[in-house]
């Protein structure tokens, strides 16, 4: 699986400007995108047309080649981008040839692996860039960026609308109302063990399970799921639990059990926090689902398909309303981002990207007593009227 794109350097060139030119430079790369490797790659003409000249799947002599390839082609090994069966003195390149092959095998939609692979953040610190750019507030994001597209589309002029009933709604309507983002966890009061194991029945846990053979199972959970596939899995950031070891876990679905994994190398709550990118805001939570899906089972079904990857994602979001209506529900605050830093999960957890590639972080646990950070409660409904950071 290979893309390549014809990208464009544009710098400020002051001598283009003092020659009356529009003052930028230009510059012209072509960037080879592949899945199965760590980073993109500059390829120059020679190697470009040779890479369209090998089949992806019928092996060739590299001798048949002829030496007018012979130095785009060790270029091309080196790099990862053309695999050899060799056994050959450079480990790296069996590393290239097996990554390939489970990306093969894996039956991803070509674009969706690249978007997969390319979306992923290690080490990067959101809250620092956000910083950087000065973009905190909304007011802060209207005065940089202009306003925003209107907040609801009109298709008809007002007068043409049919106006409908409003209703005062009923319990679940409040519970809707009060579902809000937490940004202000208590950093110190522990979740019973009853409240975190509710919480994981009611949105991970299978209610009950469909044998079609031995070796053929479905299930059925509290949300929907593309293909009926359940292919989400729920890895756990456990702070503040009681009687819960604080670590690093697995939620068994059709056990309902935590399924115990090595601690991270850094401390758990640095590694909350940097699998979080930074934002302090929800690393306090006493607990955290890494929302992951199992690829192979999705793509089991949906083949190179191209809505598998995009269903998938639709799942987290499903599962993360789940998640934030059953902690409102139960008292709890309740979080999901995506901005967070999945090498780093992946090599904390022990997961092979194209295999179990996180997409999300949700986290649930006691409001603190004081609004820290800001919340988006502008009917009161969680912090009472006129709440605001800092009460
Ligand atoms: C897919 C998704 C990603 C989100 N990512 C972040 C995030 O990275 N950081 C954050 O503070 N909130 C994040 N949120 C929460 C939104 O900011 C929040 O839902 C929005 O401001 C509306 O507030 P409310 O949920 O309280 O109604 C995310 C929400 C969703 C659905």
């Amino acid at each position: 699986m290979l893309f390549l794109e014809p990208r464009e350097h544009v710098a400020f060139d002051l001598s283009s400007l003092l020659s009356g030119g529009a003052g930028l430079s230009r510059q012209l790369r072509w960037l080879a995108l592949a899945a199965h490797l760590d980073g993109e790659v500059e390829v120059d003409a020679a190697q470009r047309e040779l890479l369209g000249r090998l089949s992806p799947g019928d092996w060739i002599e590299a001798s048949a080649l002829g030496t007018a390839d012979a130095a785009a082609l060790a270029q091309l090994l080196e790099a990862g981008l053309v695999l050899c069966d060799a056994a050959d003195a450079n480990p790296q390149r069996l590393v290239y040839r097996e990554r390939d092959e489970r990306l093969r095998s894996g039956h991803w939609f070509a674009p969706a692996a690249m978007l997969h692979r390319l979306a992923r953040w290690q080490g990067l610190d959101a809250v620092a860039a956000m910083d950087a750019n000065e973009l905190h507030t909304a007011a802060d994001l209207r005065r940089k960026l202009g306003a925003p597209p209107a907040p609801v589309l009109e298709r008809c002029p007002a007068e043409q609308r049919i106006a409908l009933p409003r209703t005062d709604g009923n319990e679940f309507d409040a519970l809707l109302a009060r579902r809000s983002t937490c940004r202000n966890f208590d950093a110190v009061r522990t979740l019973p063990q009853a409240l975190f194991a509710h919480m994981l029945q009611r949105v991970f846990a299978a209610q009950a399970l469909v044998k079609v053979e031995d070796d053929t199972v479905f299930l059925k959970k509290h949300t929907p799921s593309g293909g009926g596939l359940h292919a989400t899995e729920a890895y756990l950031i456990v702070q503040r639990v009681d009687g819960v070891e604080p670590g690093l876990y697995h939620y068994h679905a059709i056990d309902h059990a935590l399924e115990p994994l090595p601690a991270p190398q850094a401390p758990l709550h640095e590694f909350a926090l940097r699998a979080l990118a930074g934002q302090h805001w929800f690393a306090d939570a006493p607990a955290m689902a890494v929302l992951t899906p199992r690829y192979a089972r999705s793509f089991w079904k949906y083949r190179q398909h191209a809505k598998a990857y995009r269903a998938l994602v639709l799942d987290s979001g499903h599962l993360s309303q789940t998640l934030y209506l059953s902690a409102t529900e139960l008292g709890l605050g309740a979080f999901v981002t995506s901005a967070i830093n999945e090498v780093d999960i992946e090599q904390a957890f022990g997961l092979d990207a194209l295999a179990e590639g996180p997409l999300a972080i949700c986290g649930f646990g006691w409001r603190g007593e004081r609004m820290t950070n800001t919340e988006f409660d502008p009917a009161g409904a969680v912090w009472g009227a006129g709440a605001s950071p800092g009460r």
